[in-house]
């Protein structure tokens, strides 16, 4: 078996952990269109000739992009914001500033990549004026991915980035196209207010419009793929899925308040 890549990103959600399982229910195609991209572990670790990758995220997607086209040049220059000097409480909210107000976009992108690394839990959080607001985190000696990124440009030159809503991206799907949807995760409590822990709001509605979107490619002929938490609400949600197919591993995530409980991961087949 080849070696998996890591995603160069730290990423909630992301499912490096779980890419062999996922791409063991992957139909075959030319081309997979993701979405929702995040870290891209899935991109990373599966062999279709063409990707089509998106995520509402300008500030990943100019990043996906710039390495895709600059390689080395640009990893070195993203490698010169990792210093020890740096990694200080003074230094870091200084960049945070400076990454907010850059019209740079080199800069912008490799500031992302120091924050990602630098900030709490790897978390990607912005306020209501979209201006990244996640404060520090307390990380020894910062890793800096060159390797990682490396093999993301290699990989990269077979893929297309764009930044838009997943429906305009999956209404552009051919017959065959695979998709896989890793949309944020449904909330395990209701409560309306947890759509706003969230960087992007991802409410009820969208969970909603992404699954008849499937059901409607699925009369056209298109294969998608939904990942989300195996709970009862999503088991209702994919119903008119051809197949749903559990993960034996539970997690530990975390719900609303502090306590952690034990998910299964579904996917949903159409
Ligand atoms: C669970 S993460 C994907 C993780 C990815 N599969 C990985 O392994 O790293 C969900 C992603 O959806 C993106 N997103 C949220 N709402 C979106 C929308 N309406 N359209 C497109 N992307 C969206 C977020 O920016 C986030 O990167």
């Amino acid at each position: 078996m080849t070696e998996r890549i890591r995603p160069f990103l730290k990423w909630a959600g992301g499912k490096f952990k779980l890419c062999d399982w996922i791409n063991s229910h992957l139909p075959s195609g030319p081309r997979l269109i993701e979405p929702f991209v995040g870290a891209a572990a899935v991109f990373l670790n599966t062999t279709f000739d063409r990707y089509l990758l998106n995520d509402c995220n300008p500030d990943l997607i100019n990043l996906y992009q710039l390495l895709q086209e600059e390689g080395a040049p640009f990893i070195q220059y993203c490698r010169t914001f990792f210093t020890k000097k740096n990694n200080t409480e003074k230094r870091y909210y200084l960049l945070r500033e400076q990454f907010n107000h850059t019209q740079n976009v080199s800069e912008k992108s490799a500031l992302f990549l120091y924050l990602n690394r630098h900030c709490f839990n790897g978390l990607c959080r912005y306020n209501s004026s979209g201006h990244f607001n996640v404060p520090i985190g307390q990380y020894e000696k910062p890793y800096f991915p060159h390797d990682e990124m490396l093999a993301f440009h290699r990989k990269a030159q077979q893929a297309i980035f764009t930044c838009s809503d997943f429906s305009s991206v999956m209404r552009e799907a051919s017959q065959e196209d695979v998709i896989y949807c890793d949309p944020p995760y449904y909330p395990l409590d209701d409560s309306a207010n947890f759509t706003r822990y969230h960087s992007y709001d991802f409410a009820l509605d969208k969970q909603t419009l992404l699954a008849q979107l499937c059901v409607e490619l699925q009369k056209q002929g298109v294969r998608s793929v939904i990942s989300n938490h195996a709970i009862p609400q999503t088991r209702k949600l994919y119903k008119h899925a051809k197949k749903l197919v559990f993960c034996d591993v539970m997690r530990n995530i975390s719900a609303k308040g502090l306590y952690r409980v034990p998910v299964k991961e579904l996917l949903a087949l159409y």
